[in-house]
């Protein structure tokens, strides 16, 4: 049966049962709501507010990324590892988007090839937790599940998964989003504002190196300029954003049919992952993810087989669409020049091609003494490395890298240029989840990574 929807484009029932199947399925990492009707209430509002993204704007970013795994760009992913919604403000997205941004020239003129721009932002609120409870002395309460569940502090009423958040989530990411399109199309992101994006101490090696690339870029903008060339082109930036497709009472009610083509499409932003916890092939979450249009990732953790592999192409990408597909790696620097060549020794002998990118973060977390969740910046950069050295050895595309990061001097991974040590951790540890590189950590990495991609 088909009805037809006030824009006059056929809606197919089997379509919409399709994207319910996953409630017949197995599910992991979901909360436990305590009351029923007003999770029925905020599934009900946000199935009728605006979606946040269009899906014109979800089919370009799924040709750029296509263009990424042919090794003809490169995507750049990064953001917090748990947006929270008091980190919301004008500055914190500013500094974020700054960061990105400053990243992205550098891997431009690295690698001579366009750099998709992509945050773990405006929607990355839900986190999946290795355990569902806490236990601090004798009190165990629900663990954290983002602020779009629950809240941080440690009591009881805190901690109760509240569905008045996911709306909170969704108004939060659009005016994040917001502001995001209007540092973006507005001019702030003009590459002739190249300078103005750093920040900090030209003595600090990455910041004196960047600054040496601006006046670089800025020599041949103004070369460019007095040749003629119109440069209206360099004031907008196209800028995706991203999250993990984790919690489903949030992705369901957010995913639209097209009025367009008729396709289902997650409008909750441009491109959504699956984690390492929640991939397995008969569970909810790829069930649901295989029937929307968007480009979805997937996180490949060091125990993947080649046959898992395979079997999660079957079931995402059946038609083996180009930039569909991205399998988002995070095997730790101590494994990944092991893990990784099996997979892609498999995908050569396979009729697919997806986009790889790293995420050198998740593979290399570490507890100190001292009971900071943190990460070595060297560990990160020889998983990178790792990375590229298989990709060179296999020779596909290392197509990108995922990074959780922020634009403030925070304290939370070790090393880097600036020495953070055990010591310095404590000064300003703000994540509320993993540990992510600071500003100056994320431009040196920014480097390396540029030096690796002039390399291939
Ligand atoms: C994350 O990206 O924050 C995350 C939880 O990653 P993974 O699923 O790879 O553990
Ligand atoms: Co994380």
């Amino acid at each position: 049966m088909v009805q037809i929807s006030e824009s006059f484009t056929a809606i197919d029932d089997d379509v919409i049962d399709g994207l319910d199947q996953w409630r017949t399925l197995p599910i992991k990492q979901q909360p436990a709501w305590s009351d029923p009707a007003a999770l029925e209430a905020a599934s009900a509002e946000l199935a009728t507010l605006p979606p946040l993204v269009f899906a014109g704007e979800v089919d370009t970013l799924r040709r750029r990324l296509a263009l990424a795994a042919e090794g003809r760009a490169f995507l750049l992913q990064g953001g917090d590892c748990a947006e929270t919604f008091a980190g919301a403000t004008a500055d914190q997205i500013r500094d974020r988007v700054k960061t990105i941004l400053q990243m992205a020239v550098v891997l431009t003129y690295g690698a001579s090839m366009p750099v998709i721009k992509m945050g773990r932002m405006a929607g990355q609120f839900a986190k999946p937790r290795s355990s569902d409870t806490e236990t601090r002395g004798d009190v165990t309460l629900p663990a954290y599940r983002g602020d779009i569940v629950n809240g941080y502090d440690f009591t009881p009423e805190s901690r109760q998964a509240d569905p008045a958040r996911l709306v909170k989530g969704y108004h939060t990411s659009a005016s994040t989003i917001n502001l995001i399109r209007a540092f973006t199309q507005g001019g702030f992101a003009d590459l002739r504002q190249v300078h103005s994006w750093n920040k900090g101490f030209a003595a600090n090696p990455a910041n004196a190196q960047y600054e040496h690339l601006a006046r670089e870029i800025d020599k041949a903008i103004r070369f460019m300029e007095a040749a003629g060339a119109d440069f209206d082109e360099l004031k907008r930036v196209e800028f995706y954003t991203s999250h993990e497709g984790l919690l489903m009472d949030y992705e369901r009610p957010l995913t639209r049919i097209d009025s367009r083509t008729g396709d289902p499409y997650v409008l909750s932003s441009h491109f959504v992952w699956i984690g390492e916890r929640t991939r397995d092939l008969d569970g909810a979450h790829v069930d649901f993810l295989s029937r929307v249009r968007n480009p979805i990732g997937v996180k490949l953790g060091p125990s993947t087989s080649p046959d898992d592999m395979l079997r999660l192409i079957d079931k995402l990408d059946p038609e083996r669409e180009p930039g569909r597909l991205t399998f988002i790696t995070r095997m730790g620097a101590g494994t990944i020049r092991d893990a990784l060549p099996p997979l892609l020794e498999a995908i050569k002998g396979a009729d697919a091609t997806p986009l790889w990118v790293s995420d050198p973060m998740h593979g290399n977390g570490m507890t100190t003494p001292t009971g900071y969740k943190t990460r070595r910046f060297e560990e990160i950069m020889d998983e990178v490395k790792g990375f590229f050295e298989a990709h060179r050895a296999a020779g596909t595309h290392p197509g990108g890298i995922h990074i959780e990061l922020t634009g403030d001097d925070v304290t939370e991974c070790l090393g880097g240029s600036e020495h953070i040590d055990e010591a310095t951790l404590a000064t300003r540890y703000e994540s509320l989840c993993d540990p992510r590189l600071n500003h100056m950590q994320s431009l040196e990495l920014a480097f390396l990574v540029a030096e690796e991609l002039a390399a291939d």
